[in-house]
């Protein structure tokens, strides 16, 4: 049979790890897919040409022009690795509407235009492969879409970007500071080229946007997602979850409830026992509960060079398997068949349900906890463990914090502005969401 052949739209970190793998385990992904993959041309930016030609000495067409990969007869997979929104929404609907298959790693391009995207590739009966936009080398779309396949899927908590996980566990294990973790992933390659991606939690709600798609078989609805970074973690937070026994993690969570859908990523506190509170540095975990199966967890690399490059090549054979087969009978995109969609409601922050870390600066004087005890009650709000500090000498202040049961968002804004007005109270409250994760 004739290579299957593969025009690269970047030559970058995931383009170079792709070629590498493709290059080196020629032989035996040729045997695994029934077919040789070859990369016959790339497209990389002007400055880079010429450190590309050296790399790739005549094995493969260069140029600068994304459109001349797209539209190059010997190009019968598109693989799109270049990151942003435009060009690359462009050059994949150039891709879909020519007939050609398209393997992308751009989270961003997916859970922002993915719909578009997936109705045209249907339409024109052609793949679109994406597990490397979703925690790098882990294959998490393949498990969910295929390996799950039996499941209701009930929820999913995932740790899908290692630069922020990559900081917090240097600020927990080094003291290092904030920006010379971020410092030390970008120099590494795991950070976007923004990185408020990255510590805002937009990359994570991107990659967690579509894994909700395919787990409950709903639109892509990142604009509805749920997104707080953690820029504003404080050393001391992290301090204090340890002393009850947690760790804090950028958690993308989301979950079925019976009023909609929860799509949501913010610090969590984890209990330190459960295996994903000890994923750390700058791999990814993503743990899901079926039905049938229960919990499973997946873990590896989050990103770099040949981790992600790993997962572009696993799509590149499975559309090489099937690129044959009739349309109809392919594994949907989605995991859903797309007239089996479901427009689920996602649920605005104010009603989602899940626990809460609390921590205040109250006057140590009698019944000032009694207030503030009473505020929680009045809403219905129960306290599984607290802490008051010693005062420090000279000082009238004492930290207290206090971990709740599980409660509606809304009830906890509520508490939350009403201990903020108490004149025995200085600042603000800090919240931080606590899941406990059990696979009950
Ligand atoms: N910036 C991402 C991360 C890279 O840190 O996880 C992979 O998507």
């Amino acid at each position: 049979m004739k290579p299957i052949r593969v025009g690269l739209l970047g030559l970058g970190v995931v383009g170079g790890g792709t070629l590498a793998i493709l290059e080196r385990n020629r032989e035996e992904i040729a045997r695994r897919a029934g077919r040789e993959i070859i990369v016959t041309r790339a497209a990389v930016r002007p400055v880079d040409l010429e450190r590309a030609r050296n790399r790739v000495a005549g094995r493969v067409e260069l140029c600068t022009d994304p459109a001349e990969v797209v539209n190059a007869p010997d190009v019968d997979i598109v693989a799109e690795l270049m990151g942003g929104i435009e060009p690359a929404r462009t050059l994949v609907l150039q891709a879909i509407a020519q007939g050609k298959h398209v393997v992308t790693a751009n989270k961003a391009l997916l859970a922002t235009q993915g719909n578009e995207i997936f109705s045209t590739a249907h339409d024109k009966g052609v793949m679109v492969g994406f597990e490397a936009a979703v925690a790098g080398g882990i294959p998490i779309i393949k498990a969910l879409r295929e390996g799950l396949t039996a499941n209701r899927i009930e929820w999913i908590a995932g740790i899908i970007n290692g630069t922020s996980n990559f900081i917090l566990t240097s600020m927990r294990d080094k003291g290092e500071s904030f920006e010379s973790a971020l410092k030390q992933a970008q120099a590494l390659g795991y950070a976007e080229a923004d990185p408020t991606f990255d510590i805002e939690g937009i990359d994570a709600a991107h990659k967690l946007t579509l894994m909700a798609a395919i787990a409950f078989g709903i639109p892509m609805q990142f604009d509805r997602a749920y997104t707080e970074g953690i820029s504003r973690l404080t050393a001391q937070d992290i301090r204090y979850a340890q002393e009850f026994g947690y760790r804090i993690k950028l958690l993308g969570m989301t979950r079925r409830t019976a009023q909609g859908i929860e799509l949501r990523v913010h610090p969590t506190l984890i209990p330190e026992k459960r295996l994903i509170a000890n994923v750390d540095g700058v791999m990814n975990a993503v743990l899901v509960k079926g039905d049938a199966v229960g919990a499973t967890l997946y873990y590896g690399a989050g990103a770099g060079a040949e981790p992600t490059g790993s997962a572009v090549v696993a799509d590149l054979v499975d559309i090489t398997r099937m690129a044959t087969a009739d349309p109809g009978h392919r594994v949907p995109h989605l995991a859903f068949q797309p007239d089996q969609m479901h427009d689920d409601r996602v649920l605005p922050v104010s009603e989602i349900e899940t626990s809460y870390y609390l921590r205040m600066r109250a006057l140590d004087r009698p019944g000032v906890l009694a207030e503030i005890t009473r505020i929680l009650a009045d809403l219905g709000i129960s306290i599984e463990a607290m802490l008051q500090r010693e005062p420090e000498a000279g000082e009238d202040r004492v930290d207290v914090i206090m971990l709740t049961h599980r409660t509606v968002e809304k009830y906890i804004d509520q508490a939350i502005a009403r201990i903020e007005s108490l004149d025995s109270l200085s600042g603000s409250v800090v919240r931080i969401r606590l899941e406990s994760l059990e696979a009950r």
